[in-house]
């Protein structure tokens, strides 16, 4: 009888992690039938792009060069946060050797290195008085040809405050590919709907002077979602285009993968955290049941599947096998912990794919949140080399 109790439990915290994403889910494939229309024509903005760079010696000409194939033409803005390699001198080098590549340049060099985020902010501060857009991209990323000039005309559109681009990512590991697909539907369908509170800091547009240097949190990282909320919070729309991309290489491998996606959670839990008034602000209309429903997933979630995991783990110890049904719950049980251990290794075998997505999403979910508890901040990393050796390489 006690082990019913303890399977009612679990099933209870089960629906409370799993059933809010299947019902975001479903709304933001609903929304999505709705498309998001670029419109034909230039805004007549500048564009200024923005580069924070930490050591990026292996791959920062090969990022110029790829800049200036745009055929948009437009300010360069590198930040550099001390790095110790030779970034500073191989990027002026490079700019002092192709001088008609950008509109201007500047090199704001920091004396010290304090993360990405306060590189943005810096960046923001200088930027103050500008009007036009501003286009903040990785080194270790790249835009397609045209992207520039697509991102221009959105801007066209007062309404819009932030555009971000849909990742196709190279290297792909495992279930990866799936993961993202999710993930683009989630943030396009919230787009059209009103607004995606995260975007990525590979590709991201904003309007200067729609976000300042005051709306960051310095000492946390997602400098992404955070501008994009913020674009939103101040008055306009931040929208993620499906038909704007930026490749991504990937960490090689799939702790490297875990380390990079604990860090985006740990960005994404705090900024949601910090914004918990708009949870359930009427002012914000459609906005704040994004927020929501986004605070619920990434944190309530986390911890109900862990506590209905625990009670799960009690029951198969203690008071295995009751009955035939609590022996058909158990089999659902191997059967998830079999999908979560074969993604965690990027592996899958036919019908544990999505399932092990999702588990490991929760997982890098609530490590981050125990990070978190734990006063322990990711706002500056330690660099995926493997990336850069990869990139240099290709
Ligand atoms: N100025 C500056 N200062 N730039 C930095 C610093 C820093 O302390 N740390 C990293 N960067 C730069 C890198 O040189 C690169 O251009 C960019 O920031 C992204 O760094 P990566 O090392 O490639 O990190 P990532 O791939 O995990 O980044 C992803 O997550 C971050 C948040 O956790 C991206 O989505 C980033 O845009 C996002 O900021
Ligand atoms: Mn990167």
């Amino acid at each position: 009888m006690a082990g019913e109790w303890l399977a009612y439990g679990e099933l209870g915290l089960a629906a409370a992690g799993f059933v809010p994403f299947g019902i975001h889910r479903l709304s933001c494939g609903s929304w999505i039938n709705e498309k998001l229309e670029c419109p034909e024509e230039l805004s007549g903005l500048e564009i200024t792009i923005l580069l924070p760079v930490w050591n990026e010696e292996l791959i920062i000409e090969k990022k110029l060069s790829s800049l200036a194939k745009q055929n948009f033409k437009a300010h360069l803005l590198v930040v550099d946060s001390a790095s110790d390699d030779s970034t500073i001198e191989k990027t002026k080098t490079w700019l002092e050797d192709f001088p008609d590549c950008f509109k201007s340049w500047k090199i704001i060099p920091m004396a010290e290195r304090k993360g990405k985020t306060t590189a943005v902010g810096l960046a923001m501060e200088e930027l103050s008085d500008y009007k036009g857009i501003i286009v903040m991209t990785d080194a270790d990323a790249s835009m397609l040809q045209g992207s520039l000039e697509r991102i221009n005309r959105w801007f066209s559109n007062p309404q819009i405050g932030a555009v971000g681009g849909t990742p196709i990512r190279e290297g792909n590991l495992g279930a990866e590919n799936q993961h993202r697909e999710l993930y683009t539907m989630l943030r396009v369908g919230e787009s059209v709907y009103d607004s995606t509170p995260f975007l990525e800091g590979s590709l991201i547009a904003w309007r200067a002077g729609c976000v300042s240097s005051s709306d960051l949190y310095y000492s946390s990282n997602a400098d992404d979602a955070q501008i994009a909320t913020a674009a939103r919070l101040n008055g306009l729309r931040a929208i993620q285009d499906p038909e704007l991309f930026f490749t991504d290489q990937m960490p090689l491998t799939a702790k490297g993968q875990r380390r990079q996606k604990v860090r985006r959670a740990q960005g994404l839990i705090r900024l949601l955290v910090r914004k918990r008034k708009f949870w359930f602000s009427k002012r914000q209309g459609r906005f704040s049941k994004i927020l929501r429903r986004n605070a619920w997933m990434h944190i309530i979630s986390p911890l109900a599947i862990v506590g209905a995991a625990a009670l799960a783990v009690m029951r198969n110890i203690a008071y295995f096998p009751e009955s035939a049904l609590m022996a058909s719950l158990s089999a659902l049980e191997v059967y998830c912990l079999a999908s979560w251990l074969l993604a965690r290794s990027n592996k899958s075998i036919i019908g544990t794919k999505t399932a092990g997505v999702i588990l490991c999403g929760l997982e890098n979910l609530f490590a981050a949140l125990v990070l978190s508890g734990r006063g322990k901040s990711l706002h500056m990393w330690q660099q995926h080399t493997d990336v850069r050796e990869a990139l240099s390489e290709k």
